[in-house]
């Protein structure tokens, strides 16, 4: 029988497959579906200071082979999340990681000083993609300079493993993942969603903005890791529309550690165990006894 486990920043995770951040709520949300001790790990919904109430509905638009999603990073804030939902993640002794963010440099710094290290956290995921409002509204995650200060901060402030999870709005995604390492990043998770938009036929009105995730990212996601993972020495966490055990394999092959599922959850909630039994199968039918056998197999 094959082994799915995976070692993370000096943690052994039970198998390779994650949830990407906000797209299983807080765990309670599909713990009655399946438990979450399921998971690799759990990653929490992007951790603000403080709550933060998002963006009016419509959140979610619905876009041939993707999905356009601006939740507007609502969420209930770090500490309500380790007060009322990580109790569930020690009953069910679930790794996680943290995802966070902040509007400006110092609230990015005050959330990672705010979280106190814990066995079951895996590594703080941080979220360059949202504006920086005392930088005129820029993505943070768009140029390496700010990448590079940012995490470099954020790496003088925690003990716990960093990760970096960037935005494939750039011109040159390994020279953006190249300055997170060379500040002191742990790992890098790729890609977030890529910003798109819908128009409404009928009116001509610009209907919906927001980040496309789903089968459309997942050539973009694929090339970002491959190039990306053979050019840092830290491990790649891919995510960008794995809807199947297939693409989660073709994520391993291409350089992945680990990998993120988000979109397929909205359309299967059962997608990630579906695909935790498709690798296994997977390995067994292929002789192969350890996920290592997959990893940077793609060549060219
Ligand atoms: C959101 O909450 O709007 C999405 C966050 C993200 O894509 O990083």
């Amino acid at each position: 029988m094959a082994t799915l486990f995976v070692d993370l920043f000096g943690k052994t995770l039970r198998n390779p497959v994650m949830n990407a951040s906000g797209t299983l709520g807080y765990g309670r949300e599909i713990d009655p579906l399946w438990s979450v001790d399921t998971l690799g790990a759990y990653v929490t919904k992007g951790l603000s200071l403080k709550p933060h109430h998002g963006n009016p509905p419509p959140r979610v638009w619905e876009e041939g082979r993707g999905m356009l999603n601006s939740i507007g990073l609502q969420n209930v804030g770090l500490k309500r999340f380790f007060a009322e939902h990580f109790p569930l993640f020690r009953k069910r002794n679930t790794p996680i990681v943290v995802n966070f963010f902040g509007f400006t440099d110092e609230e990015y710094i005050e959330c990672a000083a705010s979280i106190e290290p814990d066995p079951l956290i895996v590594a703080l995921e941080i979220n360059l993609s949202c504006p920086n409002v005392t930088k005129g509204g820029i993505c943070m995650g768009k140029e390496a300079r700010g990448v590079f200060s940012i995490i470099k901060r954020v790496k003088e402030t925690t003990p716990i493993p960093v990760i970096a999870k960037l935005t494939p709005e750039v011109a040159d995604i390994v020279e953006i993942a190249q300055a997170a390492v060379s500040a002191g990043a742990d790992g890098i998770t790729l890609i977030n969603t890529m910003p798109g938009a819908a128009i409404d036929l009928g009116t001509g009105r610009m209907a919906f903005r927001g980040g496309l995730s789903g089968p459309a990212l997942k050539p973009i996601a694929l090339k970002a890791v491959a190039d990306v993972s053979r050019a840092v020495p830290v491990p790649v966490i891919g995510a960008g529309g794995i809807m199947d055990h297939e693409d989660a394999i073709r994520f391993l092959m291409a350089g992945a550690r680990a990998i993120q599922v988000g979109t397929a959850t909205f359309i299967d909630p059962f997608a990630i165990p579906k695909i935790l039994a498709g690798l296994a199968a997977f390995m067994d039918e292929h002789g192969l006894s350890r996920l290592s056998a997959l990893a940077g197999a793609t060549h060219d």
